[in-house]
């Protein structure tokens, strides 16, 4: 398995480094994405990271996370959270859900970022996707040399264990108006744009929930 950075390697590292990148952003992009999971719902978090999402769901609804990085899924564990350690890309760690959530995870899985939302549909009623995307300017310009270093993504950057820094390096070149292009062509009806993220809504009604009908979503 790859070596995991700083911050994939300690979990509170991790969630600084979020609330530092993010700034308010982070809480309002956790409130939307909770308004539009709404109540009582049965909700799996897909790469769920720490589980920091888990304390904006609305109390009526069920939690249950998804991630391969033992130290993340220990830390989320020990907040009394139902987390499986496991591969996003094998379809027995998923149960039939209400709402699949995959928040900052597609652009680590790159080039599986379509079998990811496949096997969402087929499992859950309505997908939600959070993906942040590359924005104009210096500092950013200046960020995104960083980012573009090998170096720093092993040492402090992206590197979470799990995926490569070629694939993953792929992401960096959407902008606003890919980001929200490529959650159109998965099948967002709507999107929101939220700091540097873009969230997009996919509404599985009638065409998943493989035990009603069996039939898999494909996407082209
Ligand atoms: C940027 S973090 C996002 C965490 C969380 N969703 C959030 O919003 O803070 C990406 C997460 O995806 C997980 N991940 C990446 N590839 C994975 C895979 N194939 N199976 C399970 N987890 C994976 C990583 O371990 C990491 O925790």
């Amino acid at each position: 398995m790859a070596k995991k950075s700083l911050m994939y390697n300690h979990p509170k590292v991790y969630d600084l480094i979020l609330k530092f990148l993010h700034g308010n952003s982070l809480k309002e992009r956790y409130e939307i994405i909770s308004r539009e999971i709404g109540s009582n719902k049965k909700v799996i978090d897909v790469g769920c990271g720490t589980g920091k999402f888990a304390q904006f769901l609305d109390k009526t609804c069920e939690y249950n996370g998804i991630d391969l990085n033992e130290k993340f899924a220990e830390h989320a564990k020990n907040k009394g959270l139902n987390i499986k350690t496991g591969n996003l890309l094998d379809e027995k760690n998923y149960s039939q859900c209400d709402v699949t959530l995959i928040c900052d995870v597609l652009h680590h899985v790159i080039p599986n970022d379509k079998k990811l939302i496949e096997i969402c549909m087929n499992i859950s009623k309505k997908t939600i996707i959070c993906e942040p995307f590359t924005e104009d300017g210096f500092f950013n310009k200046c960020g995104g040399i960083f980012q573009n270093s090998r170096l720093f993504h092993n040492l402090l950057g992206e590197a979470d264990g799990v995926n490569t820094f070629e694939d993953m390096k792929e992401w960096l070149a959407h902008d606003r108006d890919d980001v929200i292009m490529l959650l159109e062509s998965y099948g967002a009806k709507r999107t929101i744009i939220v700091g540097g993220d873009i969230i997009g809504i996919i509404e599985n009604n009638g065409i998943q929930q493989k035990s009603g009908n069996n039939k898999n979503v494909i996407l082209q």
